[in-house]
Parts: C-alpha cells; structure tokens; sequence
C-alpha cells in the first residue's frame, strides 16, 4: 500500500509516537568510561587536547569513578601514564604501577565498578610503540610474553576484564592461557579486535604522551581501507577465547560495526575514540554544533550499527543528559 494510504509522517507526530516506535536505544548502562591514571597525590589536572577529562591520581580517580557509576555507567577502562617510560615498557607489568594501584583502590572502594583495564605498552615505552622493537619493527612473539605479564598483573590487582589493545597475533589466546593457569578463569578479555591504523587517536596520544617516536603504527594496526580483515580479526579472537570483541574507532566505521555484528554472537564494542570527542567539543566550543544533540545523535548511530557497548569520553555529559530526558 503507497501513498496516500501510507503516510509514514504519522508515527513522527508527536514526541510520545516516536519515542514508542524508536528503533535504537540509549541508555548509561551501555557505556565503558575511560579514565587516565598518574602518580602523585590530589592530582586532578584538565587534558588539553580531550577538554572536561583529567589526569587522576590513585587516591582522586576512585571520586571521579564514583560519580560515573551514580549516573548509571556501569564500566571504567584504565589507562595509565607512568613516571617513568623505558625500552620494555616495565611499569606496565609492576605490580606497582599506578593502573594496578587505581584497580585496587577503585574495586576497594566502589566494588560493584566494573574495572576494565587496557593492555598495551604504548604509553610505557620510551620509543612510543606497542611492543618490544628489534631492528625498528615490533617483535609480535616477545611482545606477547610482556602483555602476558600485563594482564596477570592486572587481574591480581582484581581486575574483572583486561582490553589488549596492541594488535600482536596471538595475544588473545597467550592472556586466555596465562590467566586460567594462574587462577583467573574468572577474569575476562575485552579484545580490541579490529583497531584500526587511525588518524582520530590523536588527542588520546597527547593525553597518554604515547606518539610513536619513529615510524608509524601501521606495521600493527589494521589499514582503514579493509572491511574483510576486520572479520579475520574478530573471528580469530573469538576463537581465541575473547569474551567481548571491540571495534575502533566507531564513527568512520559504522559498516564495521554492522558487519562484526551480524558475524559474532559477542557482545560488541565500539570505541568513540579522543579525535571524535574532540572535533565535537572544538566544534561546540565555537557554537558550531550543539554539543547534547550531536553527542547524542552520535551515540545513538553507534548503537544502530549495532554495538552493544560504546567506550565513550562523552559518557558522564551523556548520562546526565538522557537522566534529564531525551527531547528527540
Ligand atoms: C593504546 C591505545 C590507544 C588508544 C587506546 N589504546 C592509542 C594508540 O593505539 O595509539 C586510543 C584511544 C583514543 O584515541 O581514544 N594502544
């Protein structure tokens, strides 16, 4: 039946129409919070280049975290910015290391956080790079044995889930073994598993200090151009015993979203990575954009590509504007 049976502008005639037929879902409880963690005491020093974020010392991240978790947002994912960077990136996998530290502190305090830690060496390198460099090219096989030690560091810090982010061949398998036979079956693995060579984690590099000192990411990182590949990724961790799979970035890669759903039975994950956040808040510092209904739109395609969860810095604003009520 067409028109003028069929007038599909009906069901758009009010707001309590639309909200009945919405298709797509917002909602807190889908979002991860990243924070960043620094040493020191009373630290809580404004990012730059992700404006409304801060670095946060152990003992300030747990009150940042808190106030996430009582506007419904369930997650935080740790990353952290060390003292001190070396070739192997060692601060990583300290038992002392200020992540271990936050998730001590964070799952003391606030036990029902879900603690989410990210697994790289990027920001604890000297050299900037993900893993260990011989002859300027990331080692895959001996990179595996440091995210190894990372991750177990990370669970007996109390961890629920650990995110390799550093795109190795075989880390989801290597941190599934290591952590069933030190006594963490219980501990999950959110796998970054098709993380792009992107352009948009530029403010996410200056926050961390993490830019690559020579060369690129590519070696590792997956070509933008590839949508097929992204399958690989995802299956291959699937296989390998991940427990949710990520996407990233989310915006220039709807379709990869879409495709990795209609693939896997996972969850799904979607990263809102820093240059997203960040060319909205530069665009609503102008009065270019309105920042509530831009995030939120974004937000919403996100989910209707179909990601279960989005990592998002946008997440406290978000929350609080959805508590207020949507006015779509
Ligand atoms: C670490 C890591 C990065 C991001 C998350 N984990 C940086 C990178 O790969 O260079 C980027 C997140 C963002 O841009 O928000 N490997």
């Amino acid at each position: 039946m067409a028109f003028p049976a069929t007038r599909l502008r009906r069901l758009r005639s009010s707001p309590g129409l639309r909200g009945m037929v919405r298709e797509t879902r917002l909602d807190p409880s889908c979002f991860i919070y990243p924070l960043f963690v620094v040493s020191g005491r009373g630290v809580a020093d404004p990012i730059p280049s992700l404006p409304g974020l801060c670095h946060w010392s152990v003992d300030r991240v747990v009150g940042e975290a808190e106030e996430a978790l009582s506007l419904g947002i369930p997650a935080v994912l740790l990353f952290g910015i060390p003292e001190q960077k070396d070739e192997l990136g060692s601060e990583a996998y300290s038992d002392e290391g200020v992540v271990q530290q936050a998730v001590r502190a964070l799952k003391q305090r606030l036990p029902e956080l879900i603690v989410i830690t990210d697994v790289c060496l990027c920001e604890y390198t000297s050299h900037g790079h993900c893993g260990v460099v011989v002859n300027r090219q990331v080692d895959n096989d001996r990179t595996l044995e440091l995210l190894v030690r990372t991750a177990l560091s990370h669970a007996r810090a109390g961890a629920d889930l650990v995110a390799p982010s550093d795109m190795m061949d075989g880390r989801v398998a290597a941190i599934r073994a290591a952590l069933d036979e030190e006594g963490y079956a219980g501990v999950g693995i959110l796998s970054y598993a098709a993380k792009y060579a992107s352009s948009f984690y530029g403010p996410f590099r200056e926050a961390a200090f993490s830019a690559p000192a020579f060369g690129d990411r590519r070696g590792y990182q997956m070509d933008p151009a590839n949508a097929r590949e992204a399958l690989r990724e995802v299956i291959l961790d699937v296989e390998e015993g991940a427990d949710i799979v990520m996407v990233k970035p989310a915006l220039a890669y709807l379709d990869v979203i879409h495709r990795v759903r209609e693939a896997v039975h996972l969850p799904v994950a979607a990263y809102n990575v820093s240059g997203e956040y960040s060319m909205v808040k530069a665009a609503a510092a102008r009065g270019w954009v309105d920042e509530r209904q831009v995030t939120l739109e974004i937000l919403t395609s996100i989910r209707r590509a179909g990601a279960d969860l989005i990592i998002t810095y946008h997440a406290k604003d978000a929350a609080r504007w959805l508590r207020q009520g949507d006015t779509r």
